[in-house]
């Protein structure tokens, strides 16, 4: 039996009837989109989308923990997110603040590791202290490894890695001919991070947004029209169920 129908099998959606027989991917990427649209659905502003996009990001990490899923990376604003009104990013940054703020003691509690993935150089240095107190905070933690991909962008961050390889080349300490593709995964953002094994996407968008370009080489891929503020535990659960009907053969027959 399939995860999504042993769910549907049990009474409740309780924690205690769901039974788990399948193959639980160990990462699971999101990218969380559809909060405006959410919100202008609504007839509301859109920082309303941004806020109700933080509840399904609670249920979602409760669902991972739930579920046995070790690793949870989410895109919360890209690089190219700046180019957004100056009101929005504004809205954001704050949530951002408030939400680390609040959700540091749940963090501590459900056991989950926090980890900032971006370039933290151009956001708000208070929001960067606020990150990395919580990353310092939540370390030891071991239940779920939360990742928030913040100011990122895929391509640069291959850059960079070419970049510190690049330095390797000219000081001698790296020969050209030795480099081989764990030396780039090393000198990602994402180091110490496993590739994802499923990358979800909300809102009916078919796209990868410069999104771990690099680490989702080998990872299954799932569109929901669902927006994020609407993308809750029971749509994880079938996502998974979906996961678990696929045949991955990382290019073998
Ligand atoms: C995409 O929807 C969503 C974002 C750019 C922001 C996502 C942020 C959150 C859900 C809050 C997460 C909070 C923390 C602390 C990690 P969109 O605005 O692109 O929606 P649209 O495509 O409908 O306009």
């Amino acid at each position: 039996m399939s995860l999504f129908s042993s769910i549907f099998a049990s009474k409740k959606n309780s924690s205690q009837d769901l039974i788990i027989n399948g193959n639980i991917p160990k990462h699971v990427a999101i990218i969380m989109d559809g909060n405006g649209r959410w919100a202008t659905k609504r007839h509301l502003p859109r920082s309303a989308g941004h806020r109700a996009g933080v509840e399904s990001l609670r249920e979602i990490i409760n669902a991972s923990i739930e579920i046995g899923v070790e690793y949870l990376t989410v895109y919360s604003l890209s690089s190219e997110n700046w180019k957004r009104p100056e009101s929005e990013i504004k809205f954001l940054m704050k949530l951002f603040l408030a939400t680390i703020k609040n959700e540091l003691r749940l963090l501590m509690e459900y056991g989950v590791r926090l980890r900032l993935v971006g370039d933290r150089k151009s956001l708000p240095p208070e929001v960067v202290e606020a990150y990395e107190e919580a990353e310092k905070k939540t370390s030891e933690n071991t239940k779920l490894n939360f990742n928030i991909a913040l100011n990122y962008g895929s391509r640069q961050e291959i850059l960079d890695a070419f970049k510190i390889l690049g330095k390797k080349i000219n000081s001698g300490e790296l020969n050209i001919e030795d480099i081989c593709i764990k030396d780039l995964s090393d000198n990602l953002y994402t180091k110490d991070i496993p590739d994802p094994d499923f990358l979800i996407r909300t809102s009916g968008e078919h796209r990868i947004s410069n999104f771990l370009l690099w680490q989702i080489s080998y990872s299954e891929l799932y569109f929901t029209k669902v927006l994020w503020p609407d993308f809750k535990r029971k749509h994880f659960i079938k996502a998974i169920d979906e996961y678990q009907k696929r045949n991955r053969r990382f290019g073998k027959l």
